[in-house]
């Protein structure tokens, strides 16, 4: 087990990807705190973890407001001491829709679910992994940052995904030669209530032939599961390379 004795924190955990990487976490000996804002379906993870033989603590939250990330901070310090790995993979594609017709507020909350929270995180969680010479931070992205132009309708999950890479690639650049890591990860199409949410709510609010696609992909198979997805993901933890963009597709 490569995490033996290690802990970790996922956001995103009550499903999907993020479900995923917990359950490989505590295959690897990771002890987790999961934290989502849905209590059941984090509840279910923690069965499942344990199921595996693992340990995860719940933290109900919204990693969204400062409050929420307090929270988290706060839960995590009781259920686990330090934070040695920090999974930022909590996430939204929400809003869509032609940006001639977005609102702005919407736009914005979708900054801080996926660009506030996983930098905030990383902010109060890197400076006590620095001190004790180990850790490993893991923000979870999307391959539009290099294909921006080709999801019509997509442009707040373009916008802070691709803020999201610039981050993380600068903070591994400060941390270098500090033992903690930081990369950014792609973890493919992949077969979540995300990818549902688009099929079933996305035909009037993307271009039309953005939406073909995510139709097809599922109709055709193409999605990979949330497992395969973490699996790619949490073999990567261990690894000392840092300020890499990792891809799911990539061969370890
Ligand atoms: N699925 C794909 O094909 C795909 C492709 C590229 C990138 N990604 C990225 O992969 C990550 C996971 O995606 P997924 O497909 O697994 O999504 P998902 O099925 O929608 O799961 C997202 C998880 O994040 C949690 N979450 C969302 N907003 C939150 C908030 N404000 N505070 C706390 N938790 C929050 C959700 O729980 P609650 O709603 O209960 O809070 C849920 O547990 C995301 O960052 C996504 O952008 C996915």
């Amino acid at each position: 087990m490569t995490l033996s004795g290690r802990t970790a924190l996922v956001t995103g955990a009550g499903r999907g990807i993020g479900r995923a990487v917990a359950i490989r976490l505590a295959a690897q000996g990771a002890r987790s705190a999961l934290v989502a804002r849905t209590a059941e379906e984090l509840q279910e993870t923690v069965r499942l973890v344990e199921r595996e033989g693992g340990t995860a603590v719940p933290i109900t939250a919204d990693v969204s407001t400062e409050d929420g990330v307090r929270a988290v901070l706060d839960g995590a310090a009781e259920a686990l001491g330090a934070v040695d790995v920090l999974v930022n993979n909590a996430g939204t594609v929400q809003p869509l829709g032609p940006a001639a017709e977005m609102d702005l507020e919407r736009w914005i909350g979708a900054f801080a679910v996926n660009v506030f929270a996983p930098a905030a995180l990383s902010f109060a969680l890197v400076p006590d992994m620095v001190k004790r010479g180990w850790g490993r931070v893991v923000n979870v992205s999307s391959g539009i940052v290099a294909h921006p132009a080709a999801l019509g309708g997509f442009n707040a999950y373009a916008a802070t995904k691709a803020a999201l890479e610039a981050h993380t690639l600068n903070l591994a650049a400060e941390l270098k030669d500090t033992g903690v890591t930081v990369n950014v990860y792609r973890p493919g199409s992949v077969d979540t209530a995300m990818q549902a949410w688009i099929r079933e709510r996305g035909e009037n609010l993307v271009d039309a032939a953005t939406y073909a696609r995510f139709r097809s992909s599922y109709e055709n198979r193409t999605l990979i599961t949330a497992d395969d997805s973490a699996a790619s993901l949490v073999a990567r933890v261990p690894l000392p390379e840092t300020g890499c963009v990792w891809d799911a597709s990539d061969r370890i």
